[in-house]
Order: C-alpha cells, then sequence, then structure tokens
C-alpha cells in the first residue's frame, strides 16, 4: 500500500525490516542503547557489534537517550547505511503523554535522518511489542505524524522514501486501516485498496 505525500513515497510493507536495503532503517530501543528483544535485539543480530560499539560510544559521550530522541549509528553488517536509534514510549494508559512521545520518536528519527542527507527511511510499528502502546493508536499516531512532517516542510522534504515494515499481518492491516484514514482525512493521492501483502 503506498501513497504521496509531499512528494515523498510512503509505503507499507510486511517484513524483517534488517533485510530492507535503505539509507537508514530505524530501530525501536530503549534509553540505555544496549540492545534487547524484539526488533532491537534482531537488529543487533543481524548488524553486528559494530552497531553496538556504537551506542555503547553515544551513551559514554551522552549519557541515556531521553523517550522521544534519536540518534544514528553505522548499519554494521546490515544492508542499511545506518540505524536511527529511537526511544518510544511505554503505554501507561495514554495519560502520560504516551501520544506526545510517540510522535515525537517518528518526528525526531525523520529529523536526523534529513539533516544526515539520507533520503530512504524505513520504520518498524514503534512501542507496539513490548512497550505495549495499543497497535491501533499507535499507528494512526505514527501515520499522523510522518504526514505532518513531510508536508511541513516548504516544497515538502528531500526524503524520497518513507516505509513502514511491519512484522505480521495484523500490524500491516493496523497501519493500513490507519493509513486509509489519514488519507480519506486529506484526500491523499494514490491511495489504492490494500493489496494483500
Ligand atoms: N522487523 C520489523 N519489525 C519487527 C521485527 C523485525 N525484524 N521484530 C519485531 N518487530 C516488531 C514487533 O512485532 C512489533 O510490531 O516491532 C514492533 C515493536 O516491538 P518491540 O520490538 O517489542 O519494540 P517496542 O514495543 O518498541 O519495545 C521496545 O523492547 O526489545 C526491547 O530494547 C527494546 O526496551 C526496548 C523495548
Amino acid at each position: 500500500m503506498e501513497v504521496v505525500i509531499g512528494g515523498t513515497q510512503l509505503r507499507l510493507l510486511q517484513g524483517d525490516i534488517t533485510r530492507e536495503r535503505v539509507d537508514t532503517i530505524v530501530n525501536s530501543a530503549n534509553s540505555g542503547l544496549m540492545g534487547g528483544g524484539g526488533v532491537d535485539g534482531a537488529i543487533h543480530r543481524a548488524g553486528g557489534p559494530a552497531i553496538l560499539e556504537a551506542c555503547k560510544r553515544i551513551v559514554r559521550e551522552r549519557g541515556r537517550l531521553p523517550a522521544g530522541q534519536a540518534v544514528i549509528t553505522t548499519g554494521g553488517l546490515l544492508p542499511a547505511r545506518h540505524v536511527v536509534h529511537t526511544v518510544g514510549p511505554v503505554w501507561h494508559g495514554g495519560r502520560s503523554g504516551e501520544a506526545d512521545t510517540l510522535s515525537s520518536a517518528y518526528r525526531e528519527s525523520l529529523s536526523v535522518a534529513v539533516r544526515e542527507g539520507l533520503r530512504t527511511v524505513a520504520f518498524p510499528s514503534i512501542s507496539t511489542g513490548a512497550y505495549g502502546y495499543p497497535l491501533d493508536l499507535a499507528a494512526r499516531v505514527a501515520l499522523r505524524e510522518v504526514q505532518s512532517f513531510l508536508e511541513g516542510g516548504e516544497g515538502g522534504t528531500p526524503l524520497e522514501e518513507v516505509r513502514f515494515v511491519l512484522f505480521d499481518r495484523r500490524t500491516y492491516e493496523a497501519y493500513a486501516d490507519a493509513l486509509s484514514a489519514v488519507a480519506e482525512g486529506k484526500g491523499l493521492a494514490g491511495l489504492g485498496p490494500p493489496p494483500k501483502p
């Protein structure tokens, strides 16, 4: 499923983000940047020790990464050149600023990519695994924030493509539903029926 927003292609895919050949993938990390389970574990396993070494250097120099912020490292052995590590919110019921923190994680990740002159970015579904953010709510926050970022710059951004690489069908369908809702709200061009991935 794909749409064009501000001259940037926004695509939803079902798959394993560690296989994406893009300028950068985004990792849903924790503040310590020491790796973990889920997509964090998959990225460190596939990317090799260079990623963890770069993360350790960042934490030594700048301290732990606050939720909603983002930093960039090498992609190590991954097909992606870089990894942007961000920390999403842990879900505590929705009254502790979780939506704002989740929006910030997407926005800061895209800002880092643009600042580094990157053109293609792939996101996982941030916070909807171990951090427990309800999938349908997180998908709408994610897509609204990415749409806002891509429409924000005068004449769009330099980004060519933003992908969401969703690990399972349930997550893919939630993002497809959210993208339809966001697109209908703004009349975004090019929104075809969600093809079966
Ligand atoms: N490719 C794409 N998506 C993946 C992959 C993968 N290889 N592996 C897991 N996912 C998906 C999960 O299915 C979920 O939809 O990533 C989404 C986020 O789930 P988590 O990885 O559990 O991340 P999150 O909920 O943000 O929790 C982050 O978990 O692993 C720890 O160190 C991490 O403390 C941090 C916390």
